[in-house]
């Protein structure tokens, strides 16, 4: 039996009250806080950063889940380490060294995941499988939130999930984009066991019934 996990993307919480944001959050049974760090160029969009980061880190203990959609992740690796991450995901289109950016995220003291595009084959991240705590694979394009979630990347989380089990490794498969309460049964059928969530979860009445839907247990 796996066990499934909710990572809540911040990016749909009221920015301006994100300290209640949170404390609700944490009496939610979400398992992580998902920090989406958007620089403008390798997404159009951009978000927050590393002060930011730190302030939410002395607020809470939850483990913070950090998607980097920034194009060079290996020069921010420490910093967001340093300023709170325990599980930095970094994109493996930048065009940085993918193997190095681990490398520096765990020494670092991080957890490192490695997150694809929907259009990026899972061939492509097997060889990193090994050196991997979690492999993300989007469900939208990178960018923004409340996005609708894209069908064809199913099968992707199906491949990666197997050779992960072939393999006998101990790596996470997070999906995040388009996580509902129709959509998390299909990708959790399909291998992912952390789920992430931004506007099903913070656009719920109830949060704490929302992460039990989207884990399965309701
Ligand atoms: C999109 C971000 C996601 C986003 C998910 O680029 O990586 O984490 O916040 O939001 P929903 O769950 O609304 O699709
Ligand atoms: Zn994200």
């Amino acid at each position: 039996m796996m066990n499934y996990y909710v990572s809540a993307s911040v990016l749909s919480a009221d920015l301006l009250d994100i300290r209640s944001e949170i404390k609700k959050l944490e009496s939610s049974g979400a398992d992580m806080l998902h920090f989406d760090v958007m620089d403008g160029i390798f997404v159009n969009n951009i978000t927050y950063g590393l002060p930011v980061l730190e302030q939410v880190r002395r607020v809470t203990d939850m483990t913070l889940d950090v998607h980097l959609m920034i194009t060079d992740p290996i020069k921010y690796a420490a910093l967001f380490a340093e300023a709170g991450a325990d599980i930095i995901s970094f994109h493996s289109e930048t065009s940085g060294d993918v193997r190095e950016t681990i490398k520096a995220v765990r020494a670092a003291g991080a957890k490192a995941a490695l997150a694809i595009k929907p259009a990026t084959p899972a061939e492509s991240v097997y060889e990193f499988l090994p050196e991997l705590d979690m492999l993300l694979v989007m469900t939208v394009e990178p960018g923004f939130g409340g996005q609708s979630f894209i069908f064809d990347t199913v099968e992707k989380v199906r491949r990666i999930r197997q050779r992960i089990d072939e393999l006998g490794l101990d790596c996470d498969v997070q999906v995040d984009g388009g996580i509902n309460y129709d959509t998390a049964p299909i990708v959790r059928e399909a291998g992912a066991n952390v789920l992430v969530s931004g506007s099903c979860l913070f656009g719920a009445e109830d949060m704490s019934s929302a992460v039990s839907k989207i884990k399965g247990e309701a």
